[in-house]
């Protein structure tokens, strides 16, 4: 059959043409949103008295059928119709004759475009933040098993204050809350219908667009069609929340990276979850996180590619704009893929509690608890506190040991006020929870932090 909109031609058009013109490669991804979104403008057709019922539940049936043939594998795609919206709507009106013909009507690929790309957007925001949440439960029962575990916290990648494991995942279990939400404000302001747009300007056919978006679960119907033809707002956002949420996974992977090195030791990664070396037999690679981290290369890349595409479009739909896809798929595709393979990196990882807590005896963690202690306990101004726990610092390192085992007649030499009761503070699990404050590293306040997160978890449902 020739093109469907072959009319005004008199020669069909170069096999390389077809070639570089086509969507339908990747788009035939699009197929379930493609058919959705044509029965739902058919049964609003006939609603409105354009179709007959007869006429929309011949398109239904026969849009059904064609479902079942590309779920059957049985469905022959031809790259010469362009795209998915143009491989249905040959194959309806192959299967179903003259009713065929009529699904198109007060309709242009241009909404129908919108419309299939939306609900795949929307769909897949939806599956993502279940995936999340899958991860942050697993990482919300690590931190419940770690609340005591000392860790080095570092600013610098230097070592900073003692913090607990647990409260170090929160950051985490935080950034993905936030993910949650992000993705979640973008499914509810994009929620709005583009189809019955047709190709820029409206229809002059007396169409339902409020009918439509309720059968399609829209939550609304679009102002202005012009915007709505030329808008991929909905593709940016998917995109821009899929960057974000792999640059904090690419964060954890980084550290996962760090952790499972013979320098730090902290966690072991299982083996189900490494890789080995071809040529060098003692290695136990952390592939896993590494892709992770590499991936949002790619990820970001999709952002950009589409924001490079969309500046400078004239309204309204312009073929550019069928570059919007492949980007988004594979975001989609590969943040999806992350969660589920980190979850698993995780949920496996053995925790060296010893070794986190040996990491802890060296670096002077409890330096700010020393500097503390003297604003508390001899009324000495913050900054030359600062300055005299830096001169202790300074006689530790010429002793050839940390802060924290440093004897009090040691102190002393530095500056007599210094008193007995200095012990307590410079004991690095005391310095953990001495840090109790609102959002602090505390065991008491990390408890709180779970509790929180656990009932945001629940309160989804
Ligand atoms: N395959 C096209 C795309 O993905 C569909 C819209 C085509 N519209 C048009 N007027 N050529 O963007």
């Amino acid at each position: 059959m020739s093109k469907l909109w072959s009319g005004r031609f008199a020669k069909s058009g170069a096999k390389l043409l077809d070639e570089f013109n086509a969507s339908l490669p990747f788009d035939k991804k699009l197929y379930a949103e493609d058919i959705k979104g044509s029965i739902a403008h058919a049964t609003m057709l006939a609603k409105q008295g354009i179709l007959t019922d007869a006429e929309a539940a011949s398109i239904a049936k026969g849009l059904l059928q064609i479902k079942q043939e590309i779920e059957d594998e049985q469905f022959v795609f031809d790259i010469s119709h362009e795209d998915i919206h143009m491989s249905v709507e040959t194959r309806l009106i192959d299967l179903i004759g003259e009713a065929g013909k009529k699904l198109h009507t007060a309709r242009s690929r241009n909404d129908q475009v919108a419309v299939d790309f939306k609900q795949y957007v929307q769909k897949q925001t939806l599956i993502i933040v279940s995936a999340i949440e899958e991860v942050i439960e697993v990482l919300l029962s690590l931190a419940k098993e770690n609340t005591t575990t000392l860790m080095p916290g570092m600013t610098h990648l230097q070592h900073a204050q003692p913090i607990n494991f647990g409260f170090h995942l929160l950051a985490y279990v935080s950034m993905l809350k936030r993910d949650i939400e992000r993705f979640e404000s973008s499914y509810h302001r994009n929620n709005v219908l583009p189809l019955g747009c047709a190709a820029l300007a409206g229809t002059p056919h007396n169409i339902d667009r409020e009918y439509v978006a309720k059968l399609l679960g829209f939550d609304s119907v679009s102002v202005n069609c012009l915007d709505t033809v030329s808008d991929r707002d909905f593709a940016l956002e998917i995109l821009f929340n899929c960057s974000t949420i792999m640059m904090h996974i690419s964060r954890f992977a980084e550290e996962l990276i760090l952790w499972s090195s013979y320098e730090f030791k902290f966690i072991t990664l299982s083996d189900e979850y490494s890789t080995g070396s071809s040529i060098m037999p003692q290695k136990k690679n952390p592939d896993v996180p590494e892709l992770l981290r590499g991936k949002t290369g790619r990820v970001n890349g999709n952002l950009i590619a589409l924001f490079t595409v969309l500046k400078g479009l004239p309204l309204a739909y312009n073929k550019d704009m069928q570059e919007d896809k492949e980007g988004v798929f594979d975001s989609v595709e590969t943040v999806y893929m992350s969660l589920n393979i980190l979850k698993e990196a995780v949920r496996t990882m053995s925790i060296n509690k010893d070794r986190m807590k040996s990491a802890c005896e060296v670096g002077h963690l409890s330096a700010t608890d020393l500097a503390d202690y003297l604003v508390q306990k001899c009324d000495i101004p913050f900054r030359e506190a600062h300055f005299i726990t830096g001169r202790a610092v300074a006689h530790a390192e010429q002793l050839g040991l940390d802060l924290s085992v440093l004897s009090v007649d040691e102190l002393q030499k530095v500056d007599q006020r210094i008193g007995n009761d200095v012990v307590e503070c410079l004991s690095l699990l005391n310095s953990m929870n001495a840090r109790n404050s609102q959002g602090g590293t505390s065991t008491k306040s990390t408890c709180k932090q779970i509790e929180i997160f656990e009932a945001w978890i629940k309160a989804r449902g």
